[in-house]
């Protein structure tokens, strides 16, 4: 298998990060260094952000990240993977998701949500945290 040169080993390693990179989709990161999707746990326990995740999220941006991934985003608040993880639905305080999104993305960057579903994994704890009183009985 071909080795490829770490940044600090190539002659211009520094030089390829910075350049811009254009995706298939037609989406311009303005460089390549991305942040990869980690679920944080850093969500208030009903799905959405608070003020922490919004202060790491814009430190990255502000460090010249040129995207971040939001690990472990959650479509069902029936099974989520954790009770941190955020959860989209008609619950979701659209407020504090568009202050994130802004505040992620500032200097261009990108943020962008892993969406998932844990099934079958679910946390137990998240998912009757997350659920409305009327809809713990399933
Ligand atoms: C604390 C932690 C949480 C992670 N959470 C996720 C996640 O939610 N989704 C995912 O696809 N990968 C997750 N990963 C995997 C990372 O996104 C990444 O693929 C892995 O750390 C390997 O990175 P590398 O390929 O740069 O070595 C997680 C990794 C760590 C260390």
């Amino acid at each position: 298998m071909t080795q490829l040169p770490l940044a600090n080993e190539s002659p211009d390693g520094f030089q390829v990060l910075g350049r811009s990179l254009e995706l298939p989709c037609g989406v311009v990161l303005k460089n390549r260094m991305a942040k990869a999707a980690m679920t944080d746990s850093l969500g208030n326990g009903e799905g959405n952000p608070t003020a922490t995740q919004l202060r790491l999220y814009e430190r990255w941006a502000q460090g010249g990240a040129g995207l971040s991934m939001i690990g472990e985003v959650q479509v069902d608040p029936r099974f989520p993977e954790n009770p941190g993880n955020l959860v989209l639905g008609a619950h979701s305080d659209q407020e504090s998701l568009r202050s994130l999104a802004q505040r992620a993305q500032v200097d261009g960057a990108h943020l962008w949500p892993q969406i998932g579903h844990a099934g079958a994994i679910g946390s137990r704890y998240g998912r009757s945290a997350m659920l409305g009183h009327d809809d713990r009985r399933g």
